[in-house]
C-alpha cells in the first residue's frame, strides 16, 4: 500500500445553488470524488455551464461546497473558520483566470506584487522581488518589468498573471480558461509554459479548459458533465 496521500481529496462534494427547499435549487456537482497527487497536472473539460469555475473555485477556497469534504494540502476546507481560508488562499493556491485581472495603473513588477500586500508582514518583500525578478525572466518578461499592462501583449499580460499566482510559491496553481482569450501561438505557448512551471517549481496544477490541445498536454484529463465527474475517453 502507498503511504503517498493525495494534496486534494474531495469526497462525495456536491454544490447547489438557491435554497434547498426552493423551486429554483440548482444542482451544479453531484457527490463528487476526486484525488489529486503532488506534481500532478490534470485537466477538467466540460460543456459551458457543466461546474467546472464552480469545482475548481471549491478547490481553491474561492466557493463552498454545499456537502461533501474537501481537503487540500492538510486542510479541511469544508471545517475551516474565514481566517484559515484566507490564510489557504495566501498559503497553498495560486489562481489564473482567463482575464488577467492585473491592475492598469501599476507596472508588471507591482502587478506581481499584489499578493504580498495582503499578508501583514512586509519583511519578505525584497525576497518577493527578487524571486519575482527571476520568475518574469524565466517567462520571457525581464525587459517588461517596469511596463504597464496595457503596453503588453495579451499572451504577456497572462504571464505576468502566471508570475503573479506563483510569487507566494503555492503548492498548488489553479487556472480557470487560463488560454480562453488568447489567440493559437500564445495559447499554445501559454499551454508550454504551466507544463514546463508543473515540473520546475514542482506545482501541482489542475486547469480547467476549452481547448482539447491544452487538456491534452496534461498527465489526466477530466470530464465534467451533468454534475459527475469521470475520466475523458479520447485523452
Ligand atoms: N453564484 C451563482 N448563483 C447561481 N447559480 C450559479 C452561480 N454560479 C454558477 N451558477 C450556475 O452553476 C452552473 C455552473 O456554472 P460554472 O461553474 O460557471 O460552469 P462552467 O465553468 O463549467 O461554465 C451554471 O448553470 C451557472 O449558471
Ligand atoms: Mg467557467
Amino acid at each position: 500500500m502507498s503511504a503517498k496521500e493525495p494534496i486534494m481529496l474531495l469526497e462525495k462534494v456536491s454544490k447547489s445553488y438557491g435554497t434547498r427547499d426552493s423551486e429554483s435549487l440548482t444542482r451544479v456537482l453531484t457527490e463528487i470524488d476526486l484525488e489529486v497527487y503532488e506534481r500532478e497536472s490534470m485537466a477538467i473539460i466540460g460543456p459551458s455551464g457543466s461546474g467546472k469555475s464552480t469545482l475548481l473555485n471549491i478547490m481553491g477556497a474561492l466557493d463552498t461546497a454545499t456537502d461533501g469534504s474537501v481537503r487540500i494540502a492538510g486542510q479541511y476546507l469544508n471545517k475551516s473558520d474565514e481566517e484559515e481560508l484566507s490564510d489557504f488562499r495566501r498559503r497553498v493556491v495560486g489562481f489564473i483566470f482567463q482575464s488577467h485581472h492585473l491592475l492598469p495603473q501599476l507596472s508588471v513588477m507591482e502587478n506581481v506584487l499584489v499578493p504580498l500586500l495582503a499578508t501583514s508582514k512586509s519583511d519578505g518583500m525584497a525576497e518577493a522581488e527578487e524571486r519575482g525578478r527571476k520568475l518574469l525572466k524565466r517567462v520571457g518578461l525581464d525587459h517588461r518589468i517596469d511596463h504597464k499592462p496595457g503596453q503588453l501583449s495579451g499572451g504577456e499580460r497572462q504571464r505576468v498573471a502566471v508570475v503573479r499566482a506563483l510569487i507566494n510559491k503555492p503548492k498548488i496553481l489553479l487556472a480557470d480558461e487560463p488560454t480562453g482569450a488568447l489567440d493559437r501561438t500564445s495559447s499554445e505557448n501559454l499551454g508550454q509554459l504551466l507544463m514546463e512551471l508543473n515540473h520546475e517549481e514542482n506545482i501541482t496544477l489542475v486547469t480547467v479548459t476549452h481547448s482539447m490541445e491544452l487538456a491534452q498536454s496534461m498527465a489526466t484529463v477530466l470530464e465534467l458533465e451533468d454534475g459527475h465527474l469521470h475520466t475523458c475517453e479520447e485523452s
